[in-house]
């Protein structure tokens, strides 16, 4: 089966109204591409981005909801929200927030069941830290995360899960490609053993330093479908390089 690989991009706590020019670029230089594009820019551009680019192939999406659809929660967002907004996508637990915001993996499950509700996809991230890393226990990190933080009954239609070891997030460290390609076999075989034949073309993304001159590379190793990209996803020119290796790989 062939997988129509992702390239997303997380602006995090970045982006003004003038920078909405930047998607515009973006998607004028790519009317047509090999990949699915998404910018999940923060909060307060989602509608403007998603009118600006109106019917392109860049989507737009979140970088956050909320678990119940409205209420009494002041500064949150819920899935519903960012949908009537304009978004498709939205990621979730996210290591910045697991970390800010002390999210579990409890509470990242939930928020993906209201997603889903919402008709949102789910962009669930997991990913091992450092000394994490260096004590071998990567594998059951990752496993137990996605295990936790997935509701039951995912699939391709609402489910994305990107792996972004910690330590390569904003460091310009990236995973050797050998580790990028045991933490996928490893993920996609945890999929399937929980969700069967559904899981086989769920997309998995790394995330972690991916740039221009990296993700040729990043791009080959199997079961990598496409990349969460933080720092090089705000201009136009860095990401439109990363989508075109992408539709390339
Ligand atoms: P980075 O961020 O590309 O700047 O390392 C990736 C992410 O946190 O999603």
């Amino acid at each position: 089966m062939t997988i129509r690989k992702l390239a997303a991009g997380n602006w995090k706590m970045n982006g003004l109204t003038a920078d909405i020019a930047e998607v515009e670029k973006l998607a004028r230089a790519h009317p047509t591409p090999s990949c699915d594009v998404l910018i999940c820019p923060p909060a307060t551009l989602i509608a403007p981005m998603a009118q600006a680019i109106g019917t392109s192939a860049v989507a737009v999406g979140g970088q956050d909801c909320h678990a119940t659809d409205a209420g009494a929660h002041t500064g949150d967002i819920s899935a519903a929200m960012l949908r009537d907004a304009g978004a498709s996508h939205v990621i979730l637990g996210h290591s910045e927030r697991r970390t800010d915001h002390e999210e579990t993996d409890a509470a990242v499950r939930i928020k993906a069941h209201a997603a889903r509700a919402s008709g949102l996809v789910s962009i669930v991230c997991i990913g091992e830290t450092l000394a994490q890393r260096e004590a071998g226990v990567t594998l059951d990190v990752v496993t137990s995360q996605m295990d936790g933080s997935l509701p039951d009954g995912c699939t391709a239609a609402d489910t994305v899960v990107a792996y972004e070891p910690i330590w390569a997030i904003g460091t310009g460290k990236v995973a050797t490609m050998d580790q990028i390609a045991e933490v996928h076999a490893a993920m996609r075989a945890a999929l399937e053993a929980r969700f069967g034949a559904a899981a086989a073309d769920i997309r998995l993304l790394y995330g972690g330093s991916v740039k221009a001159d990296n993700a040729e590379q990043i791009f080959a190793v199997p079961d990598v479908d496409g990349a969460l990209v933080g720092g090089a996803s705000l201009k136009a020119a860095d990401f439109g390089a990363i989508v075109a290796a992408l539709g390339a790989a």
